[in-house]
């Protein structure tokens, strides 16, 4: 129950003191003092609290009962529903509350798909991290049974053969490049893909590292076009974000070829390698090149980013410095997450997850194309992940594009948002279309605009 809210009544004016009582609590709601889902006190207490009759506490609840922005149950109290802080005026003012308008729908790359997710099982996992005991010492290398469920996932649905020694528990896959970069001289070049993923880029940057944009192409990174003097590439093999293919094989080779010759770091994303529907996986570079390659994985596309872990197969030198640098500075990726990310693993819920995740992104994946399609468009990129590149003719439409569908409510990015050099930079235009983060219904709405807006480009 919230405390009484400030209310000072004026008993001298004519305005009746149940009618003063119900436009303090809104205002109290509209400050933010009050918030929806706070249990309001009972109209005794409150009419104590203010010295008024228990008549006048009774008929402001009523007033707010009737005009929707509090509920009450019998025997629980009155709660507060609604908040005053984002009602227009009118409302403000008393009028009747409107309807809540739907969220946009979101058909931007990068959230998980949530709605696939076993709930008990979810709950099981916490409830079983939470069975265990606290940790009295902590261990900057990641919690055991979660290295070791992590060398069986990648093992069982990656194909790497890694024991659980060779893993590291990390925050993710931007704080785990973040880590690494700061055990490379400061002011080091690093290659990075152009289009590709700004975060990792500013976390690199944010390190003291220099960013070196390298084109991709249909084959994934152009490993000719990597400047020599580069400490570090990093890229995305299993699925280039943002354009949505594989690297072929022969990159592959090349690359640790050039790695292993030339003395870098190949930092291999692999964010979203567990979700491939129809399209053949090539062996990791981790695979082919343990001793160069840092491989990078993440909860953040199977579950949830929120849930902060992600792992990290690295060399034994390397994965000493990590460590060393934790236990030196007393930072080490939090606990919680790496316990639950075990428990839904060995339960064999994480494989029953991943079975019905695919399933259901592949059936979106299918939408989409044909959605785009029916606008005379063409989705590229492999039957993998979460997303899929629409060409466009050039940056103008892009932008046209993204404000039409924002003005009917639904949220695209661009390729222009994914250019380390910024809009307008390259060739290339298009919008990077997500479909794991709506629901199913949402989706398909936001799909329809989506098609309405294609439709109505100008064709060359
Ligand atoms: C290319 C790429 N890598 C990694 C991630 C996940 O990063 P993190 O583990 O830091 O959430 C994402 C999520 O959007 C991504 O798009």
């Amino acid at each position: 129950m919230v405390e009484v809210p400030p209310v000072v009544l004026d008993r001298a004016s004519r305005t009746p003191l149940s009618v003063q009582l119900a436009d303090a609590l809104r205002r109290a709601a509209a400050g933010a003092v009050l918030r929806p889902g706070d249990r309001l006190p009972s109209t005794r207490a409150l009419a104590s609290a203010l010295r008024v009759s228990r008549t006048v506490t009774a008929a402001a609840y009523d007033q707010l009962l009737a005009e929707g922005w509090a509920a009450g149950r019998r025997g629980v109290g009155t709660f507060v529903v609604g908040s005053l802080a984002t009602a227009p005026a009118a409302v403000r003012a008393g009028a009747p509350v409107p309807a809540p308008r739907p969220a946009p729908a979101d058909l931007r790359a990068g959230s998980p798909c949530r709605e696939v997710l076993d709930r008990a099982a979810w709950r099981r996992a916490w409830r079983a991290a939470g069975d265990l005991p606290p940790d009295a010492v902590p261990e900057p290398t990641g919690d055991p049974a979660f290295r070791a469920a992590v060398a069986e996932h990648l093992l069982r649905h990656r194909g790497l053969a890694a024991g659980p020694d060779d893993v590291l528990a990390t925050a993710g896959t931007s704080a785990a490049v973040a880590e690494v970069a700061r055990t490379l001289p400061p002011g080091s070049r690093v290659a990075v893909e152009d289009p590709g993923y700004g975060r990792v880029v500013a976390a690199l940057a944010d390190a003291g590292l220099q960013p070196v944009p390298v084109p991709v192409d249909d084959d994934g990174l152009v490993v000719d076009a990597v400047p020599g003097g580069v400490a570090a590439v990093y890229c995305t093999p299993a699925h280039q974000y943002p354009l949505g293919r594989r690297m072929a094989a022969t990159r592959r080779a090349a690359l640790v070829a050039r790695a292993r010759a030339e003395g870098w770091w190949v930092l291999e994303d692999d964010y979203d390698g567990e979700l491939r529907y129809d399209v053949a996986p090539l062996p990791l570079l981790g695979a082919l090149a343990p001793d160069v390659v840092v491989h990078l994985g993440t909860t953040s596309k199977i579950l949830s980013p929120t849930l902060g872990v992600g792992w990290l197969v690295a060399p034994a030198p390397l994965r000493r410095q990590l460590v060393s640098r934790r236990t030196a500075t007393g930072t080490r990726p939090a606990r919680a997450g790496q316990r639950v990310f075990a428990a839904f693993a060995t339960s064999g819920d994480l494989a029953r997850h991943l079975r019905r995740l695919r399933r259901e992104l592949a059936g979106r994946r299918a939408e989409v194309v044909a959605a785009v399609a029916a606008a005379g468009c063409r989705a590229e990129g492999d039957a993998a992940g979460a997303h899929v590149l629409v060409p466009l003719p050039g940056p103008e439409a892009e932008a046209a594009v993204l404000a039409a569908a924002a003005a009917r409510g639904v949220a695209l990015a661009g390729l222009a948002r994914h250019r380390p050099a910024g809009p307008g930079a390259g060739p290339r235009a298009g919008l990077v279309l997500g479909f794991a983060a709506p629901d199913r219904a949402a989706l398909g709405a936001a799909l329809d605009v989506l098609t309405a807006v294609l439709r109505e480009l100008p064709r060359p």
